[in-house]
């Protein structure tokens, strides 16, 4: 995972649409009751708390503390772990491997996808949805030249790795599940906190080691690039995410 930090108080108020969007997933993976559910990247375990709620054996995990610690408080039984390396072994696998919102986070997408292969039992089902190739372009160039400004390199700073259909096909194939669905679609998400919420939550990996007034410098840059583009007077901010939804299936 990157070592993005994490503010569940700040997460909630200007992303927690994110879990809202997230149900689609659900309906993809199409939960039985009595099977062992894990969320993959459960966050501050919104998502978990939809099927908690409707009394699914849902587990999670996530790799940062503070997340965790926001999901335990609501009841969730929530880890701290990697998802390259799930430590869940014979015996304790999973029936289903839900993921919202979170792979794009992940650097090593092979070792993400070896190990949700071993966390599930055979005839396992893996649904997921992330940011697919292009998400928030129009942002990531504002970011880009807001900070080649401050004479700073965006590469080493960019937590994200939006993959295509193809590269994400090929992984999964590769591990042995069988893809029946993948799609990538363009997805235009309203901020409800605008663009400055979004980025307070989202991009503090850009803005490691700036003071609180060169922070707010980098954000006016990005809202003066993004404002021509991602901002109308009907709708506010409406930044250009790009999906990739997904089914896998683990064979027998
Ligand atoms: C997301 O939560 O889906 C997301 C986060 C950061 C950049 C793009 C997408």
């Amino acid at each position: 995972m990157s070592n993005q930090e994490w503010n569940p108080e700040k997460y909630a108020a200007s992303a927690g649409f994110v879990s809202e969007l997230g149900r689609p997933v659900l309906d993809l993976l199409k939960p039985q009751f009595g099977e062992r559910i894990l969320d993959l990247g459960c966050g501050d375990g919104e998502l978990m708390k939809i099927l908690a709620d409707k009394g699914y054996d849902v587990a999670g995990v996530d790799s940062s503390p503070e997340m965790v610690e926001a999901a335990r408080s609501r009841g969730l039984d929530v880890r701290v772990m990697n998802a390259e390396n799930l430590e869940f072994g014979p015996g304790k696998e999973f029936d289903a491997v839900v993921s919202n919102a979170a792979l794009h986070w992940m650097s090593d997408q092979y070792a993400v996808v070896r190990s949700v292969w071993r966390a599930l039992a055979p005839n396992g089902r893996f649904a997921a949805e992330c940011g697919g190739e292009g998400c928030v372009r129009i942002i990531r160039e504002g970011m880009k030249l807001s900070l080649a400004k401050r004479g700073i390199d965006y590469k080493p700073r960019n937590p994200w790795k939006f993959l295509e259909v193809g590269i994400f096909s090929r992984i999964l194939e590769n591990q042995g599940f069988r893809v029946s669905f993948i799609a990538r679609f363009d997805r235009p998400t309203p901020l409800p906190d605008g663009l400055r919420g979004w980025l307070g939550v989202f991009s503090n990996r850009h803005t490691e080691g700036f003071s609180d007034e060169e922070r707010e410098g980098f954000y006016d840059d990005v809202e003066e690039y993004c404002r021509p583009r991602l901002y109308n007077e009907r709708l506010g901010w409406v930044a250009d995410y790009v999906r990739l939804r997904f089914l896998a299936e683990k064979p027998a």
